[in-house]
């Protein structure tokens, strides 16, 4: 019978039997659900004890809309917040540095400063909700503002939760919103891992993403790979830095995209589940359960969307979703049917909320845990993809790690060959993308997408020049200077950054003060 191939290059049988699952022991491959090695799921009760969290990432424009739009999700019945920020704040740079121009309020929330994190949150109940900050190299500093607002509110700092993305090593690979090199990057995450150890026990302190290496064209068992071989380079740097594995490992979570190949997905996410739970038992000796298990956040397939007729995407995202609930994700986010045209509407943005409710109350999928346990085809998908994914681990360990694998250019080049021939599948028509390259139709149906007003800029300027003169800007230099001794030093930078935040300093000068100290990366040309 005709047989064809995964996302992953793997063998994709027309009929799956007994045979497959010969030799399969169920008690080692699977275990019981929310017991080691966690095959199918985190927790023995799963959905059926409570649904996953429905956490639509949204940011934009100025604090107080992304506020309102927050408050309308909350409305709405979303679970989690998820902040998005626009690329001056993600880069450490203030809404009126030269190179913020044009990007203020963009592709997500411009935050210089606690009193703009005070508006962004302004009347959300913080020690109800838990929020998730799509953060990477400031992510610390965004993370002490979070805490100083909420502190601000009378909510101490051991109630909060959330989580911040602060997972810089894909930066390098894919999206490349890193500042610091790599060395001085896994010192302030690991800076980042034992402050929130002491201070803020409930906060998820890194989520280690595969979704914008897939977005960039990775397959699901590099996907799980290279986001796997991060994670080890994190929980090393943290265990070097003095670190106790099951301190720090249990407040490690994951973040994977869901594309439209839902069998392969729900296969990828349990083979990531049990090469996760072997990896912090046999090679970091965790002890403790909760640093064997891989709780992850899923966002469905962005680059799967298409402006081409773009209602179809809801039909994608639905099937995206359904893959990761089938899948056991802890948290997800749907993608709005507009978003391959432009930043979400309300009402596509509630929409697709409401694909999430559907599936979590109008379904039966949440009526038991892991539904294809035993399946001929996912576990052996399963096991498949598990062997591609060890092999690249393994691959990444022998070039010294991922950080020396991203310095020799090893991940981003064999994302880029996968991307190139799935480039080359769309084009010759191999892969239908329908309403693309398949079932296409003439008009072009008008489409008035969400502006973001480009009046931001020059209003986040000036609240910077009123915050400047109205700050006591010897108390900040002082804190910052604290700040770059610790730095220089081997003390935690998160405790004097803390006070310089709470004198008022702003993002982008605790930046440039850290790259003072660190300098900033550049990378190696690599052909
Ligand atoms: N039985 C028992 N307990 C359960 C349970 C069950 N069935 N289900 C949930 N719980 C408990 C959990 O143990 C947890 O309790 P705890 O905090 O005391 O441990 C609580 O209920 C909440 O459950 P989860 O932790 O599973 O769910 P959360 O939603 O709180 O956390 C997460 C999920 C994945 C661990 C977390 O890290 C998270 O929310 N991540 C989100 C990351 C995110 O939103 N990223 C957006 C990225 S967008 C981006 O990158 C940009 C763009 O380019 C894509």
């Amino acid at each position: 019978m005709a047989e064809s191939t995964t996302e992953s290059g793997l063998p994709f049988k027309a009929v799956y039997g007994p045979a497959d699952l010969d030799g399969f022991d169920p008690g080692s491959a699977l275990g019981e659900p929310g017991s080691y090695p966690y095959t199918r799921g985190v927790y023995p009760s799963m959905y059926t004890g409570r649904p996953w969290t429905m956490r639509q990432y949204a940011g934009f424009g100025t604090a107080a809309e992304s506020n309102a739009r927050y408050r309308e999700l909350v409305a709405n019945g979303t679970g989690g917040l998820s902040v998005a920020f626009d690329l001056p704040t993600q880069m450490g740079y203030d809404s009126d540095h030269t190179l913020a121009s044009g990007e203020v309020g963009k592709v997500g929330v411009a935050i210089d400063s606690i009193d703009d994190m005070a508006l962004l949150f302004d009347g959300l109940p913080l020690d109800e909700v838990s929020t998730s900050m799509t953060i990477n190299a400031p992510a610390s500093t965004l993370l002490l503002m979070y805490q100083l607002v909420a502190e601000g509110n009378n909510i101490p700092a051991a109630k909060l939760t959330g989580t911040i993305q602060n997972d810089v090593l894909k930066e390098y690979i894919a999206r490349g919103t890193y500042i610091y090199p790599p060395a001085e990057s896994l010192r302030l995450i690991s800076n980042i891992f034992a402050y929130c150890q002491a201070e803020i026990p409930r906060w998820n302190t890194i989520s280690i993403s595969g979704y914008h290496m897939a977005e960039a064209g990775a397959t699901p068992a590099q996907e799980i790979a290279f986001t796997l071989a991060n994670a080890k380079s994190y929980v090393q740097a943290a265990v070097e830095a003095g670190l106790h594995v099951d301190d720090f490992a249990p407040r490690l979570s994951f973040f994977f995209v869901a594309r439209t190949t839902l069998l392969e997905e729900v296969a990828k996410f349990r083979a990531a589940r049990r090469i996760w739970a072997r990896m912090m038992k046999e090679e970091f000796g965790a002890r403790n359960p909760k640093s064997m298990m891989l709780r992850f956040h899923t966002q469905t397939a962005g680059v799967q969307l298409t402006a081409q007729q773009p209602e179809v995407n809801m039909v994608r995202v639905a099937v995206q979703g359904l893959a990761a609930v089938l899948g056991g994700t802890q948290s997800l986010h749907t993608n709005s049917f507009d978003e391959a045209i432009a930043l979400p509407s309300a009402k596509a943005a509630r929409l697709a909320l409401r694909t999430q409710q559907v599936l979590a109350y109008e379904t039966d999928v949440t009526k038991t845990v892991d539904p294809f346990a035993g399946s001929y085809v996912v576990e052996s998908l399963t096991d498949d993809v598990q062997g591609a994914a060890e092999a690249l681990i393994a691959a990444v360990d022998d070039r010294g790690g991922a950080v020396h694998a991203i310095e020799e250019g090893f991940q981003k080049s064999e994302i880029e060959r996968s991307a190139y021939e799935n480039a080359q599948q769309i084009d010759t028509g191999e892969r239908v993308v329908v309403g693309q390259n398949r079932y296409t139709i003439d008009e072009h149906e008008h489409y008035e997408p969400l502006r973001v007003d480009p009046a931001i800029e020059a209003q986040q300027g000036q609240r910077l020049e009123t915050l400047r003169r109205e700050r006591d800007n010897a108390e900040v230099e002082r804190r910052l200077d604290e700040m770059r001794a610790a730095a220089q030093g081997s003390d935690n930078v998160l405790y004097p950054m803390r006070e310089a935040l709470r004198a008022r300093a702003t993002g982008g000068e605790v930046a440039d003060a850290l790259r003072e100290v660190w300098g900033s990366y550049v990378p190696r040309e690599t052909f």
